[in-house]
Parts: C-alpha cells; sequence; structure tokens
C-alpha cells in the first residue's frame, strides 16, 4: 500500500496554492475553535500537510502531527512544512496508527482513508474528531459526463438520499464517539480551462482509464455546458463532522 503516486500529489499541491478545488477554511476554523496550549493533534492522510501548516501558521503552541501513506504526498509536505517546528510528519497507515491509546487531544481527517475506530483509540477521553467529507452531489457534472467509468471510491453514492448524514454518522457513533454536529456545505469550483479541469480528474482520480488526450473532447462538452464568465463550475458538496470521545 503506498497512496498516492507522486504525480498525485504535484498536481494536489497546484491545485491547493491556487485554491482551485474545494473550501478549506471553515474546516480550519472550527478545528481551531477547540484548540488550547499545548494540546496535541493528529491529521490522518494528510496529503500535502496544508491543513496542518494553514493551524500551525495561528497555533504556534498546539504540536501538530501529519499522517500519510504515500512517500509523495509526504515528500511535498516536508517542503511546505520545512520551517514549522511544531509540526512533525509521519509515514503510516490510516487503518492502523502507529501510536498508542489515547495520544492526541484532537484527530482530524480530511478525505482519507481512515479507520473510525483506530481515530476513537489514539483520541484522548474528551477530546474532539474533526472529518471532512465528500457529500453525495461533489463533482455530479462528471458523473454526469462519465458516467460509466467513474472511480466510485472517490464519490459518495449514499444507499438512501434521504439519509445521507444518516449514513456518515452511523460507522463514526459505532465505535464509541458521541456526533456533536454534521453540517453540509454545497459550492461551486471554478476552473479556469479544460487543462484546469483535468488536472484534477486525473489528481483525484474520478475517471477510470482517464486519458488526457483521448478524453479531451468529452472534458470539453462539460467545459461547454458549465462554463460561466468566472469559469467552468462544477460542484463541491462537503460535509464537517464533529464528535467527541466521552
Ligand atoms: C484526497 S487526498 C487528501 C489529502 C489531505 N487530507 C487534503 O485534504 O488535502 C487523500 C490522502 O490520503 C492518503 N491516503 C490514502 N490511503 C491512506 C491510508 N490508508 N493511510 C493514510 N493515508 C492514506 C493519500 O496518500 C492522500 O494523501
Amino acid at each position: 500500500m503506498s497512496g498516492d503516486s507522486e504525480r498525485q500529489a504535484l498536481l494536489r499541491d497546484k491545485m491547493i496554492k491556487k485554491g482551485a478545488k474545494g473550501e478549506k477554511s471553515r474546516y480550519v476554523s472550527k478545528i481551531s475553535s477547540v484548540l488550547k496550549p499545548n494540546m496535541t493533534l493528529l491529521d490522518i492522510g494528510c496529503g500535502t500537510g496544508h491543513i496542518i501548516q494553514t493551524l500551525a501558521h495561528h497555533h504556534k503552541n498546539i504540536f501538530f502531527v501529519g499522517l500519510d501513506i504515500s512517500p509523495g504526498m509526504l515528500k511535498k509536505a516536508k517542503e511546505n512544512t520545512v520551517n514549522i517546528p511544531n509540526i512533525s510528519l509521519v509515514r503510516g497507515n490510516g487503518l492502523l496508527l502507529p501510536f498508542s491509546e489515547c495520544s492526541f487531544d484532537i484527530v482530524i481527517t480530511r478525505l482519507a482513508e481512515y479507520s473510525p475506530k483506530e481515530a476513537y483509540r489514539t483520541v484522548k477521553k474528551g477530546g474532539c474528531f474533526f472529518e471532512y467529507g465528500l457529500g453525495p452531489e461533489a463533482d455530479k457534472e462528471i458523473v454526469e459526463f462519465f458516467r460509466d467509468r467513474i472511480e466510485e471510491e472517490n464519490f459518495f453514492f449514499p444507499h438512501d438520499i434521504s439519509k445521507w448524514k444518516e449514513e456518515v454518522c452511523v460507522n463514526i457513533k459505532n465505535v464509541g464517539f458521541v456526533v456533536s454536529t454534521i453540517e453540509e456545505y454545497k459550492e461551486k469550483d471554478a476552473f479556469q480551462n479544460v487543462d484546469e479541469l483535468m488536472d484534477t480528474i486525473e489528481m483525484v482520480p474520478l475517471v477510470k482509464n482517464f486519458d488526457r488526450e483521448k478524453d479531451r473532447g468529452v472534458v470539453a462538452e462539460l467545459a461547454k455546458k458549465y462554463r460561466d464568465d468566472h469559469g467552468i463550475k462544477t460542484t463541491w458538496h462537503y460535509y464537517i463532522l464533529e464528535a467527541r470521545r466521552s
């Protein structure tokens, strides 16, 4: 198991720095609101490290640990956080965390593979857990144009659309967490051109066997349908869940 490739890490870093994909400020401010001096925080599947990088900028007296399974992501995360003394990075599997019970005050995870049971085990009693995950309408324009080739694991297709939040919460509650809130947000991502949108399709990835040359025509059709004065608009639907270990 090696997680995302070095190319995915480069594309993700580029996207995040452009601010083109996936709003994060709400998530960062919700987490910030519970941070107190000398706390420790673990980010499971930290990717390029941008969430803990932003948090560490505002909270110099918190100790942050970023864990990811991908060497390519960790390389980018190291470059991004090189001069930040209160961040450390660890290679590890979110399904089997290399930390003892009750190691962290706060555990967070954004769009990554992780085990709720492991998150519960490693957070302290009374500590908080935050998850930023996909809502069922995320990237629905891509589903519309690539219906037969969708990478299902990178979307959220609930069993019952009218009860999708309950479905998200059930795994979290089953391991012992008490869910305080689950809030959903819907926004638009704006891509400046077809190549930028193709970077995202390739990066996540959203489409099986995506080929930039062969699939360019379909992406161009999508762009024609969903372009306005601000760019090619796709739906970004996500939730932020907050839970507590009692
Ligand atoms: C969609 S990216 C999200 C990265 C980051 N959390 C963010 O919000 O930008 C998913 C990340 O999860 C990592 N990942 C995938 N499987 C993992 C696992 N089993 N354990 C830890 N990290 C994993 C990938 O390498 C990648 O960095």
